[in-house]
């Protein structure tokens, strides 16, 4: 198990740096921190909690990836089934990609 540090960016421009386990999702540091964050399946399905990752390597389990072959080159994931593998920065909710890019 490493440790990461995520940069999160909320849909209101807040912005905060949490630390991040190589062996639970994103959606679990962020909610451990305390930042609200959009989610309904946490598998991978629902396209609920689609996020943007600025920049970062996340690592995503076959079985749970279901992203749009669109989203997937375009950099959003799905944090819920989401795995850190280096220091992220990540806008949280669809929104986010009107604020950051
Ligand atoms: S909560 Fe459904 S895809 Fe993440």
């Amino acid at each position: 198990m490493k440790k990461y540090e995520l940069t999160v960016v909320t849909n209101d421009g807040v912005t905060y740096k949490i630390p991040a386990r190589s062996d639970e999702s994103i959606l679990v540091a962020v909610e451990r921190a305390g930042i609200k964050a959009p989610s309904k399946c946490r598998s991978g399905e629902c396209d609920w909690c689609r996020s943007k990752l600025v920049s970062g390597e996340i690592y995503t389990p076959e079985p749970t990836e279901r992203r749009r072959q669109y989203d997937r080159i375009a950099g959003y994931i799905h944090p819920c089934c989401s795995f850190p593998c280096s220091d992220c920065r990540i806008v949280i909710g669809c929104e986010g990609e009107t604020r950051e890019a």
